[in-house]
């Protein structure tokens, strides 16, 4: 696992993107996994740029969102497939149909579930998968206890991440809904190269357990520990529980430019 401490947000979104950049660019339908929530809007944003500079293109590239809530209406803006149109898909130029999401409206949500898993089977897998963190240690909406040989399924969300996200919900938690759909943490672990992004204090606990605690359902991001090509981004404060901050910071500054995340 690299973990990147970096001061400024923007340079999290800089670092991300150069590494999305330079997958597209030897892989141009490349699979990315796209992640929800405020953590991974610098990376979309850095990456909207450089389509609109005509440095970098989707056009035949695919994506697969990570989670998804049970039951919100098609237009509802909170509906992660809405989210994630507006903060990204629709400002790039990614061909129609390209980036699927779980199916939170489904009447047979095993099959929904099933349908999804194979979705991404048949699209040789998630090349590059972007994450968030929840404040528990949830990674999609893999909330604590989560099998960590779990595939897309249903959950029940914690209290804690219903008033985490009510924020969303003009702070009513009651709004936010109690269940979700969410890739699970071994279809997560599949994809071959994952970036999770955490800024702020709020998560310094999170990351704490994820970088340097032992692996454990309670804290489900903790199951990357095994993952091969596993980079950590950070700002200060959600780094400020690291016990290895300063090796940290000098493995990265003493690598080669060419390298890369
Ligand atoms: C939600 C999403 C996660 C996300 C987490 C953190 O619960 N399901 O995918 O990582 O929130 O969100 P934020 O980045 O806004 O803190």
């Amino acid at each position: 696992m690299e973990v990147v401490i970096l001061a400024d947000p923007k340079d999290i979104g800089v670092v991300a993107a150069d590494a999305i950049s330079a997958l597209v660019d030897r892989k141009p339908a490349a699979v990315l996994g796209l992640a929800t929530g405020s953590s991974p809007l610098s990376i979309y944003d850095e990456l909207v740029a450089r389509c609109e500079a005509g440095l970098l293109s989707f056009r035949q590239a695919r994506g697969f969102t990570l989670d998804e809530y049970v039951g919100l209406p098609v237009d509802h803006p909170q509906r992660y497939r809405n989210v994630i149109d507006t903060a990204f898909v629709t400002r790039v130029d990614f061909a129609p149909g390209a980036v699927l999401g779980p199916d939170g409206q489904a009447t047979d949500i095993p099959a929904a579930c099933a349908a999804y898993e194979n979705a991404i089977r048949e699209a040789d897998g998630v090349d590059l998968q972007i994450l968030g963190i929840g404040t528990d240690g949830h990674i999609g909406f893999n909330e604590p206890g989560s099998s960590l040989a779990s595939r897309t399924r249903i959950k029940t969300l914690t209290r804690q991440t219903r008033v985490d996200n009510a924020r969303f919900f003009d702070d009513d938690v009651e709004s936010v809904p109690t269940h979700c759909l969410t890739q699970g943490l071994a279809t997560i672990m599949a994809a071959r190269h994952v970036i999770l992004v955490a800024t702020g204090r709020g998560k310094a606990e999170a990351v704490h357990h994820l970088v340097e605690g032992p692996v454990s359902a309670m804290w489900p991001a903790t199951i990357l520990q095994h993952h091969p090509h596993v980079t950590v981004l950070l700002d200060g404060a959600a780094a400020r529980r690291l016990q290895l901050v300063d090796y940290y910071r000098e493995t990265y500054m003493s690598k080669p430019d060419w390298q890369g995340i």
